[in-house]
């Protein structure tokens, strides 16, 4: 794929990897990123080649600094942004797809910077991270998902105590929160990530996916609905090698 102004997309041996790249804006999220990522991700999501992705930052400074506040409240009116929020609902697309996704976080990781990474199923962060929502201080409230996806990741009390107050997290704070599942060393960062694609890869793409299905779709159930989702999944998954 090409013609993208602000993301770069490659892909190599079924291993895809999003680059966000407006490095002198701290890849801050911009509508035209909106739109190129809902094109990357409806392609990844159709394309059988592609088992797993790794989803990152251009730059020294920044996984991504949020949403682009030279564009904030742009649009000409509340119905109209609502309208293209559900006509490109970038978040719902990029939850709804089975492949495993790893994030690998540097620099400043705000905003939708957290809640891109939070549609991820790996977040990886290099010690130099530093995570925070500053949206109620610019009196709004997350429009990624991030309202919902981070108590669903770090629990209620530790998502509203970040979200409210602002406070910033460092990497270590963030691993100990369960945000992030390990901290690198920044040379590393990279390198761990393109490592655990690869082994991700090395596995079943089938079996993957319906793991990671499991896991997700379970999680929005109960334990008895969670447990037929296992079954059926599983089931599905040995009778369609049995047809291969
Ligand atoms: N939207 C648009 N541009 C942004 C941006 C954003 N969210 N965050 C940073 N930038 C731009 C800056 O305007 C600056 O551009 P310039 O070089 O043309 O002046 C460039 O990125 C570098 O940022 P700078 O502020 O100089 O870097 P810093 O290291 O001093 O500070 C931050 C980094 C992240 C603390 C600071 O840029 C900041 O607070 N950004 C806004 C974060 C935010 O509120 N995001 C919205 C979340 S809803």
């Amino acid at each position: 794929m090409s013609g993208f102004e602000v993301i770069i997309y490659e892909k190599q041996d079924g291993i895809g990897c999003i680059t966000l790249n407006r490095p002198q804006a701290l890849n801050a999220y911009n509508i035209r990123m909106r739109d190129e990522l809902y094109e990357v991700l409806g392609a990844i999501k159709a394309d059988p080649e592609v088992e797993v992705v790794i989803l990152k930052g251009a730059g020294e400074k920044a996984f991504c600094a949020g949403a682009d506040l030279t564009e904030f409240l742009t649009a000409p009116s509340p119905v109209i942004a609502r309208r293209a929020r559900f006509e490109r609902d970038v978040w719902g697309l990029f939850l709804s797809i089975d492949k495993p996704f790893i994030a690998a976080m540097h620099g400043y990781v705000l905003g939708s910077g957290i809640e891109m990474a939070l549609c991820c199923d790996i977040r990886l962060a290099s010690e130099d991270a530093r995570f925070g929502l500053p949206e109620p201080g610019l009196g709004i409230i997350p429009a990624a998902g991030g309202s919902q996806t981070l108590p669903r990741t770090i629990g209620r009390a530790a998502a509203l105590e970040m979200l409210l107050s602002g406070r910033w997290l460092t990497a270590e704070e963030a691993y100990r929160l369960k945000l992030v599942n390990r901290v690198i060393p920044r040379g590393d960062l990279l390198p761990e990530a393109e490592r655990l694609a690869v082994k991700i890869k090395s596995h079943n793409g089938l079996a993957v996916s319906h793991a990671k299905q499991a896991v997700v779709r379970g999680l929005d159930l109960n334990l008895a609905e969670g447990l037929e989702l296992e079954a059926r999944l599983g089931h599905y998954l040995l009778t369609k090698k049995d047809t291969d």
